[in-house]
């Protein structure tokens, strides 16, 4: 198995990914998002580029069975139902219903990558079942950190690289690629301290900055859940 990952959010060729397994990675916070409101019992997610997209598509739904969450600039946006923060998508609020996600980079990176043959949602909250279900589908691997407005995000290349540990800790041959190598190395820096990588990162400033810094602590948690987000056909679900 080839494990490469991209390290700046660009659009990689649809030649390339039907032969991969992406995984999408925004850890501050869409994925971290999803994955938990799938652990909550959110039935699907349907992640969109645009806010006027998202109510268009929400009205498309019969009352009742769909809520409308995301940020811009890292706040609720208006007239939705909820922000970005994971701890908004409890099981009171999200069990049975769909949600449709509109935020800055991550919802964007898996219409970005729509072309792959599998693509999941990873997070530091699923990271061990990502990286069983990647050996189990036993294709080549492209780890997708969302990144920061097309800038590089620490905390998503650490978590790649702690899907690479993953991985490798499974025993199964893989050949890394430079940037997968270096994504473990990043992550082996902040193994026994992730919530640090996340404080001193650009995002992870600014959600402290705007008093969200809570997010922090609850997005770098590990293995809280074995959940594997699928996105196939425009929708997100449980795995
Ligand atoms: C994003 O998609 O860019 C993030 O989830 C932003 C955020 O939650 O603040």
């Amino acid at each position: 198995m080839h494990v490469d990952v991209q390290f700046l959010p660009f659009p990689p060729s649809p030649d390339l990914l039907t032969r991969r397994t992406v995984v999408v990675m925004d850890i501050l916070r869409a994925t971290s998002v999803m994955v938990h409101a799938l652990s909550q019992g959110a039935a699907e997610i349907i992640p969109l580029a645009n806010s006027e997209e998202a109510l268009q598509r929400a009205k498309t739904f019969p009352t009742g069975t769909t809520l409308l969450g995301g940020e811009r600039g890292s706040r609720k946006i208006e007239g939705f139902d909820l922000g970005n923060s994971p701890t908004e998508y409890v099981f009171e609020r999200v069990s049975g219903k769909r949600l449709i996600l509109t935020t800055t980079n991550g919802t964007k990176a898996f219409h970005s990558v729509s072309s792959g043959r599998e693509i999941l949602a990873g997070s530091f909250l699923n990271v061990e079942a990502i990286a069983q279900r990647c050996l189990e589908l036993g294709q080549d691997l492209l780890l997708f950190p969302s990144g920061d407005e097309g800038r590089f995000s620490l905390e998503d290349a650490v978590c790649a690289g702690m899907l690479v540990e993953g991985i490798l800790k499974k025993g199964r041959p893989v050949d890394l690629t430079d940037a997968a190598r270096a994504a473990h190395i990043l992550f082996k820096e902040f193994e026994n301290h992730l919530v640090e990588a996340l404080r001193l990162s650009n995002h992870g400033k600014d959600l402290i900055a705007l008093g969200l810094g809570g997010d922090l602590a609850f997005c770098a948690q590990t293995d809280v859940t074995d959940i594997v987000p699928v996105f196939a056909d425009g929708v997100i679900r449980a795995h």
